[in-house]
């Protein structure tokens, strides 16, 4: 496993900007770990010296950098050399690609003597690793830059690599979708994310290599570079109401002004005793922004109504204390991966609490019998996005947990929770919005500090290796 600790990762992260700007152009940040030792030694904004692990700044629309790989020989001399473009932000970096990307690049060979090479060849592979199994290759793409029965780039024909200097340009093209065994029938799926996280059952993996070929019974001399791989999925716009909301800074209308905007959730009853003598019982309605799809980097957007005739109960439960939602995220890695009843019981599936939401009362919207709290989930830009691949999957879900408030006792005793709601995390804002966050600092605050604690909640194993605060923003 910790072999695997020290894979590229790529996330695409935009930078806080006027929504204006944003529409324009969408500043991202590629975030490359090739050495992972703790929380603490986490990446942050300034590259560290010996280029281990970097955060820099990347633009969709610039040509990013050339990543070059070598081997040499006993002197110390580069013999084989291989060069990738990419989107990467500088040579330091291994090479990113988004889906459709075209990866191109050379291979150089400089040798000092003539070589019996039987094949130059660069490859493309990707692969799911499941910790304690064999590696799967889903994707495999071999292209051939010269055999003897291929004229070398100027032309010539030669039956043998002579002592001299070879460049061979090349391209391949990514695709979006491959095909896959999944439950025993070859599917279509999009490529799936690069993943790697410290002490994660599972991984995805990509390379490119280039082979040089030598006889049947010599060994073939291979170099490989890890590259980052995201697929380019996006929220569709949210109501025109929310839009608005986002784009001129305004509070946003709740589900009453705007049907449109949200998914109210079934209501839910919650009865108890209140210091522990009457029952009370209140109502609340949880609505969550549409679409359920959430960039990571943006906040997801929460309504909160509670209604009941009781004010004490109202009272002690409609406080930002009391209320406990949380996002989690489960990691799916058997066979019924792709399934949306994925084992939850088995040993391949791995639930970690990423985040918990905030709540604050949303304006003077309170009376007699209701209460209303906004609130949000932030998103961090170095979640992974939501995947669905055969042995592989990433699942996000809400869910809301019993109340905790001085003074109130559920009755009878509720162990789960009370609401479970799926969601989705993209890699990319939807076109021109960005849901920012809008919690009040001081409830904002509370929650980073629980997040910063979140790792403990969720105990051994189960726990997923949890980026806290990247000095990114
Ligand atoms: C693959 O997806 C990208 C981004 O979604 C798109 O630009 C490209 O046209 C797609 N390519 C093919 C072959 O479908
Ligand atoms: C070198 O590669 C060729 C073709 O992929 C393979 O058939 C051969 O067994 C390899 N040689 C060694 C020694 O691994
Ligand atoms: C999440 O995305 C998948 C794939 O696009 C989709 O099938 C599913 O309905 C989405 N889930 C939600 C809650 O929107």
């Amino acid at each position: 496993m910790a072999q695997h600790a020290g894979r590229g990762i790529c996330l695409f992260l935009v930078l806080p900007q006027t929504t204006s700007q944003l529409a324009n152009r969408q500043s991202i940040v590629c975030v490359v770990m090739n050495h992972v030792e703790g929380d603490n030694e986490l990446p942050g904004y300034t590259p560290r010296l010996g280029a281990t692990s970097s955060v820099a700044p990347l633009d969709t629309f610039t040509p990013g950098s050339e990543h070059t790989i070598s081997l040499e020989d006993s002197k110390g001399h580069k013999w084989l050399l291989l060069s990738v473009k990419s989107r990467a932000p500088t040579s330091e970096f291994r090479p990113a690609f988004c889906a459709g990307d075209l990866i191109s690049g050379s291979v150089i060979l400089d040798i000092s003597k003539s070589r019996s090479s039987k094949a130059i060849v660069v490859t493309v592979t990707a692969t799911t690793t499941l910790v304690g199994q064999e590696g799967q290759d889903f994707l495999v793409i071999e292209k051939e830059l010269w055999t003897p029965a291929m004229a070398l780039p100027d032309g010539s024909m030669v039956p043998k690599l002579e002592k001299g200097h070879y460049t061979w340009p090349f391209e391949i093209a990514l695709p979006n979708e491959t095909e896959v065994l999944d439950r025993k029938e070859t599917k279509k799926f999009a490529l799936p994310p690069s993943f790697t996280e410290r002490a994660s059952p599972a991984y995805i993996n990509y390379k490119i290599t280039v082979i040089v070929k030598r006889g049947a019974l010599r060994v073939n001399q291979t170099l490989t570079t890890d590259f980052a791989y995201v697929p380019i999925t996006k929220p569709e716009l949210p109501s025109p109401m929310l839009q608005k909301a986002c784009k001129e800074n305004l509070p946003f209308i709740g589900p009453e002004g705007d049907p449109e905007g949200w998914c109210i959730l079934p209501s839910v009853t919650v009865t108890g005793t209140l210091f522990g003598a009457k029952r009370g019982n209140v109502d609340f309605n949880l609505a969550l922004a549409k679409p359920l799809n959430y960039a990571r980097g943006s906040a997801m957007p929460l309504w909160l109504t509670f209604t009941g005739t009781d004010e004490q109960a109202l009272d002690l439960l409609a406080n930002h204390q009391a209320i406990r939602v949380f996002l989690k995220r489960s990691l799916a890695t058997g066979s019924d991966a792709t399934s949306d009843c994925a084992g939850k019981h088995t040993d391949n599936f791995f639930v970690g609490t990423m985040a918990r939401a905030v709540f604050w009362p949303a304006g003077d919207t309170s009376t007699t019998g209701k209460r209303v709290l906004r609130g949000e989930v932030t998103l961090k830009k170095t979640f992974k996005q939501s995947v669905v691949f055969p042995r592989f999957s990433v699942r996000y879900h809400l869910e809301v947990h019993p109340f905790e408030a001085v003074g109130f006792v559920h009755a009878p005793h509720v162990s789960g929770p009370l609401l479970t709601q799926p969601v989705n995390v993209t890699s990319f804002h939807a076109t021109g919005i960005v849901m920012r966050s809008f919690a009040p600092p001081k409830y904002a605050e509370e929650i980073e500090n629980f997040d910063n604690s979140v790792g403990l909640l969720e105990n051994g194993n189960q726990r997923f290796y949890h980026h806290g605060g990247l000095g990114v923003s």
